[in-house]
């Protein structure tokens, strides 16, 4: 797989069963004529099934929030991969900033959970991004890096050509505050430039935005070079405005 445009809609704790029907209806009857761009869906836990249903015979696919890296035991509360490949859900975002920050998830969790989403054959997607402080203290690169070379100690060698990049300055997420072109710009390089000087080919990875990405700045967000797609929490609650995302890309 080489770079790809995406579209992705994280709809974190948000939906119940008919909020996810409601959206999904309506998003079938759009013209979803830009193959160019893969779109995935990213509901609760709960909503997986309903979401699956939804999506059948669809060019849209399934994504999950979290998963945990082992296999099967006694977990409380977590979910594997296969109970996720079960509902034909291949995609799943991890190290997601709420779940680092929140639920204390670290540079070598993301690490494991990724080993276990490759050796499952299954797509992630993993979010990095630094926080106000580290920015304006210039540790940007610092924290992409080190957060990109824990997550891909285990990869090297082998073929990530299924795993996406998410660029998610903390600072920006829900805020409607998003980067500045430069900065994401920038950023974007930079991700590249870790990647190649580390023994992976950054030119073949798609790199996503995400952080307060809306229907009024995604074309000029989606015109920046290294940008591939978004990752889009807000704004892909509403269909209107996830759709006129979708079509800027
Ligand atoms: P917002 O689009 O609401 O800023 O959220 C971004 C995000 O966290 C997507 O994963």
């Amino acid at each position: 797989m080489h770079r790809r445009r995406f579209c992705v809609a994280n709809w974190k704790m948000n939906f119940n069963s008919s909020d996810t029907k409601s959206f999904l209806e309506n998003w079938g009857k759009k013209d979803l004529n830009n193959k160019e761009v893969k779109t995935i869906f990213c509901p609760s836990f709960t909503e997986l099934n309903t979401t699956a249903e939804l999506l059948h015979n669809s060019d849209s696919e399934l994504g999950a929030q979290n998963v945990y890296y082992e296999s099967n035991g006694a977990y409380t509360g977590e979910i594997s991969c296969r109970m996720l490949k079960d509902l034909g859900c291949n995609w799943v975002i991890i190290g997601h900033s709420e779940r680092r920050a929140i639920f204390g998830e670290t540079d070598e969790m993301v690490c494991h959970k990724l080993d276990k989403l490759t050796s499952e054959n299954m797509y992630p997607i993993v979010c990095i991004g630094e926080t106000k402080d580290e920015r304006e203290n210039g540790k940007t690169e610092e924290v992409l890096s080190r957060q990109l070379l824990v997550a891909f100690e285990n990869q090297k060698g082998k073929n990530i050509e299924h795993t996406v990049i998410a660029y998610e300055p903390v600072w920006a997420i829900g805020t409607g505050i998003t980067a500045t072109i430069d900065m994401i710009s920038e950023a974007h390089q930079c991700i590249r430039n870790i990647f190649n000087t580390n023994g992976f080919n950054g030119n073949e990875i798609s790199i996503l935005y995400g952080g307060s990405v809306t229907n009024e700045n995604a074309a000029e967000l989606s015109n920046i070079t290294d940008v591939d797609g978004f990752l889009v929490g807000g704004a892909s609650l509403d269909v209107e405005k996830f759709y006129a995302i979708y079509n800027q890309l």
